[in-house]
């Protein structure tokens, strides 16, 4: 008989309020998008089942808020964590500056062997860019990240971005 062995991977999401880390999430695990989503207020999580290389993952996501005022206890949302996206909106360049305090948070509460993700979302607002493709790269590249733009809207790398980060664990 053969063995069946079962992987369960924490990936926590980080980033500035409303850069789309809920969307991100609904999109990855359920293929829904929210025009209106509210902020979110806690700790909510998601698992969904990846299959790599024919062996099935479980991908257990971890959303918070992203206003201060709305995180839960922040040591026991990275606890255990092996991979981290952290999300910035390619329309908001405040978001993309923060990025660093969010890597210092990581890094607080993480060892250096979580696989990192930097994620510019919402490429879908090309018309009203505010960071370009090349600073989100380079940003990666100085800090040692994966990088990948996305749409939680249209879909587009979003399954991509969490295969990425699995991959890497796996
Ligand atoms: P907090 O929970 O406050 O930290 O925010 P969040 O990062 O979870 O953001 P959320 O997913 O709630 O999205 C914020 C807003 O951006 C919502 O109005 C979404 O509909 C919108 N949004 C999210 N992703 C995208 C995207 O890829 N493209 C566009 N155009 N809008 C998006
Ligand atoms: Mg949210």
């Amino acid at each position: 008989m053969e063995e069946e062995q079962e992987y369960l991977f924490k990936i926590v999401v980080i980033g500035d309020s409303a850069v789309g880390k809920s969307n991100l999430l609904s999109r990855f695990a359920r293929d829904e998008f929210d025009h209106n989503s509210k902020a979110t207020i806690g700790v909510e999580f998601q698992t969904q089942v990846v299959e790599i290389d024919g062996k099935e993952i479980k991908a257990q996501v971890w959303d918070t808020a992203g206003q201060e005022r709305f995180r839960a206890v922040t040591s026991a949302y990275y606890r255990g964590a092996v991979g981290a996206l952290t999300v910035y909106d390619i329309s908001r360049s405040t978001t993309f500056e923060n990025i660093k305090r969010w890597l210092d948070e990581l890094n607080t509460h993480c060892d250096t062997t979580v696989a990192r993700m930097l994620v510019g979302n919402k490429c879908d607002l090309e018309n009203i860019r505010d960071v370009s493709v090349e600073d989100g790269k380079n940003l990666a590249e100085e800090e040692g990240l994966f990088f990948i733009e996305t749409s939680a809207l249209d879909s587009t790398n979003v399954k991509t971005a969490f295969e990425i980060v699995i991959r890497e664990i796996y």
